[in-house]
């Protein structure tokens, strides 16, 4: 018998159910029939195609398409930014996780977006230079480069030189989002207005075509001199020199000391499926285990029923309760990740759900009244296999759409607002709605807490069936979790599990005294009108939100590879 056939037999057997962050051991993959890239941008899905067809690997194919998605989809990804990774070597036969996260600058304080009253300034965390952390994309993509890579830094490079240089097609939808960013930044709180220049991104022109030129140049010397130019070169002073316009906090040295992180994922166990995601700074893994963990003790319910809807709300409640208590960056805060995700705890915690009756959120755990300022997550996810089963899930982001607004001038991409992702006061959300506590506070050099959830799942004999993850900002977790439901417990094709409706509940109630799911505002993502009648019966309030998430995954049966790409938003599938 295998390793991997023998681990999953014990876990089976209940013995090994309760592990979380460890080591990962899978049996090697087989020679798939293709790779195949699913991406959230179609000229990026081909730029990742056409790496694997000249040889590369995945991750040189992740690489060129991080670059690339930096460029067309600016509203999710950017070398601004950072995000999250998870590889599963079938070689190594493990998976390793990589945290390219965002940091707080040196000058950070606990209460830097708290007016003289001591109330958040919640704008201030989002549109303001105090918004970014410090961009980890570049670095994290130069460690992914020297640990996996096959291809020169600058052969990956450089399909977003060109794009940004000779323009790339605008779709509908992102020609979509621009107008109404657009709107928004002008309409921004006037203190904010004079540096979000939302205009340079598009001094190359916009139509249906549109070049970045002055981001080009920036990857052109990235390409040239290596990762470290955009930390200690030119770049770095241009983001250093927008920091000091905008009184931002960003310095030399915040930039020259970034580092990403390698480590291990989170792991857990669903009716004898193995899932594999990502361990703090992201909430994702440890919240979609418990999750799980708490669902599991229960008997499978008709899809879509109302019975299903209200019992993951109520499961919802007290994750989303534990998110805020126990997440953060574990180089800060203890996080109880063993407790968290370990089986007993969810059947306890599991044990005051009833069907027939929903928990008024506020017993659970009271939130202050919101102060929310937006609700779209705009992150961006891709999924990659090659035909050697190595596999790449990658979720990045720049916080909030296009994220502070702010573009570095002369440097051609925008900074992030991934402060935001602190929680700036306890018990007062941030822009997602969610709140946090001492855990989650804001330091110096410490990581955002973050909900992406790039994620891996494989089958009982071991085999890695499933490789996905979403944007969304606190509904990325319910997003890949329903996914996998769709998939696992009703049998679903992927186009299926990623095309049926989602719906969202998180736990503090934006008003007292409601208990409210968000639902898809776009017909075809409608759940039964019977259902949610059912729903209000119980009094739950629902809540009509732009489509949730935007899902690119991959499932691989034998050698079969399939991808698959979100119809919510636009995206693309390219094979090898
Ligand atoms: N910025 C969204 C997240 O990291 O969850």
């Amino acid at each position: 018998m295998s390793i991997s056939r023998l681990l999953s037999t014990l876990s089976l057997a209940g013995l090994i159910g309760l592990v979380a962050a460890c080591g990962t051991v899978h049996r090697s993959a087989p020679l798939l029939e293709r790779g195949v890239v699913a991406a959230p941008e179609s000229q990026a899905a081909e730029v990742g195609g056409e790496i694997l067809r000249r040889g590369g690997n995945a991750v040189d194919a992740a690489i060129a398409v991080q670059f690339a998605v930096s460029t067309t989809n600016a509203i999710g990804a950017g070398i601004g930014g950072g995000g999250f990774m998870l590889i599963h070597d079938p070689d190594a036969g493990d998976v390793v996780a990589l945290d390219y996260r965002e940091t707080a600058p040196d000058g950070a304080r606990r209460d830097m977006f708290l007016n003289e009253d001591g109330e958040v300034d919640a704008l201030l965390s989002v549109h303001s230079a105090l918004a970014a952390g410090v961009p980890g994309t570049v670095r994290g993509m130069a460690a992914l480069h020297e640990r996996y890579g096959t291809l020169p830094w600058a052969e990956l490079i450089q399909p977003a030189i060109d794009l940004a240089e000779d323009g790339f097609r605008v779709d509908p939808w992102t020609a979509g989002k621009i107008a109404e960013y657009g709107a928004k930044f002008a309409a921004v709180d006037e203190r904010f207005r004079e540096q979000i220049e939302f205009q340079l991104y598009f001094r190359g022109g916009l139509e249906d075509r549109m070049s970045i030129p002055d981001l080009a140049k920036t990857l052109r010397r990235i390409a040239e001199r290596g990762p470290d130019e955009f930390y200690t070169g030119q770049t770095a002073d241009l983001i250093v020199e927008e920091m000091d316009r905008g009184h931002g906090l960003i310095t030399k040295e915040d930039l020259a000391s970034y580092r990403p992180v390698w480590r291990e994922p989170i792991e857990g166990q669903y009716r004898g499926y193995k899932i594999v995601s990502m361990p703090p700074p992201s909430s994702g893994g440890v919240i979609l285990i418990e999750f799980l963990n708490m669902l599991e003790t229960f008997d499978r319910l008709p899809l879509h029923s109302p019975e299903q809807i209200h019992l993951q709300a109520e499961i919802a409640k007290r994750v989303f309760a534990d998110r805020a208590e126990y997440l953060g960056d574990p180089a800060f805060a203890d996080v109880p990740v063993g407790a968290l995700t370990n089986k007993e705890y969810a059947r306890a915690r599991a044990k005051g759900i009833d069907l027939k009756r929903r928990t008024d959120p506020g017993s659970i755990k009271a939130g202050d009244l919101p102060v929310r300022v937006d609700t779209d997550g705009q992150t961006t996810h891709f999924s990659i296999v090659d035909r050697n089963g190595l596999a790449v899930s990658n979720t990045t982001t720049m916080n909030t759409g296009y994220g502070s607004g702010i573009v570095v001038d002369g440097a051609g991409f925008l900074l992030n607002s991934q402060m935001n992702d602190f929680s700036a006061k306890p018990g007062v959300p941030n822009v997602y709605g969610v709140t946090g506590s001492e855990a989650n506070e804001i330091a110096a050099g410490k990581r955002p807490l973050s909900s992406m959830s790039p994620t891996m799942v494989y089958s009982p004999e071991g085999d890695l069936v499933l490789v996905l993850g979403s944007p969304g900002g606190s509904t990325i977790i319910s997003t890949v979790l329903q996914v996998i439901l769709h998939s696992i417990d009703y049998d679903r094709s992927l186009a299926e599990a990623v095309d049926l409706p989602r719906f969202h509940h998180q736990w503090p109630p934006l008003l007292p005294e409601t208990d409210p799911i968000s639902i898809e505002d776009d017909g075809r993502y409608a759940l039964a009108r019977s259902t949610l009648d059912a729903l209000m019966e119980l009094g739950y309030t629902l809540d009509e939100v732009e489509p949730i998430g935007d899902v690119q995954a991959i499932q691989i049966r034998g050698r079969d590879v399939t991808g698959v790409f979100d119809r919510r938003r636009t995206g693309g599938v390219a094979y090898q």
